[in-house]
């Protein structure tokens, strides 16, 4: 039977942070992700040390690329207060490399709040929700216009893959549209690194992810 993929969070209630944090401890898959990510940073020449995360959550992948790359410094965004002290508790040992930026991804300038020069910009999980391809596509222009030339984008999001027989919520699109809207924003080499968890007859919300990179 055909059925609806998508979820509504409610991130901005304790509770359900909370939830979200216990329910999502990073799987194998997960943490490959994660690993994708940290390995990409580890081998491109950054135009700058200072990574920026959108929709930081919990933490969890900055703890994990905080811990294995000690250079840099790091910026999670998030607009959701439990969110973001949740992920204080976590990264309590970073302090001195860490500043957290509370924000929304839609109607707001959030790029004026980030320092700057910004060498990577990454995300998990996270631009879905923003609920559609046009806020997905503004928040790639913004990135390009933040990021030093050099700079690069990663962002391991759920997607909707090709050939499914369900309907997806409007933030969940296909890859191929994830890589056109990159090169509309001004990236170039804009590819998919990896695709996880691949599941079409019978997906949950959380399957089906993929990790994009572009550059600028
Ligand atoms: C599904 S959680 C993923 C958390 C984390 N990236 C991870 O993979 O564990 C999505 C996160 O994005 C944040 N988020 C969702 N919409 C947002 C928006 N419009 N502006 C800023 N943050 C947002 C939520 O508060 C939440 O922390």
């Amino acid at each position: 039977m055909k059925k609806f993929v998508g979820v509504q969070h409610q991130f901005h209630d304790n509770q359900c942070a909370l939830d979200w944090a216990n329910r999502f401890v990073p799987t194998p898959e997960r943490l490959q992700l994660f690993d994708t990510i940290i390995q990409q940073i580890r081998e491109t020449p950054l135009p700058a040390a200072h990574i920026v995360e959108l929709g930081l959550g919990p933490g969890y992948l900055a703890e994990r690329l905080l811990q294995h790359i000690p250079q840099v410094t790091y910026e999670g965004l998030d607009f959701s207060t439990p969110m973001l002290e949740l992920a204080a508790t976590r990264l309590a040992a970073h302090r001195s490399r860490l500043r957290f930026t509370q924000a929304d991804l839609i109607g707001e300038n959030w790029g004026a709040k980030i320092s700057r020069p910004v060498g990577a910009i990454i995300s998990t999980w996270a631009l879905h929700d923003l609920g559609s391809e046009a806020h997905t596509g503004q928040v790639y222009q913004t990135c390009h216009r933040l990021l030093a030339r050099g700079g690069i984008l990663l962002n391991g999001d759920f997607v909707k893959p090709e050939g499914t027989p369900h309907d997806y919520e409007a933030g969940r699109f296909l890859v191929s549209r994830h890589l056109e809207l990159l090169r509309d924003a001004g990236f170039r080499d804009a590819q998919c690194l990896v695709f996880l968890e691949p599941e079409l007859e019978n997906p949950t919300t959380a399957q089906n992810y993929a990790c994009l990179k572009a550059v600028v």
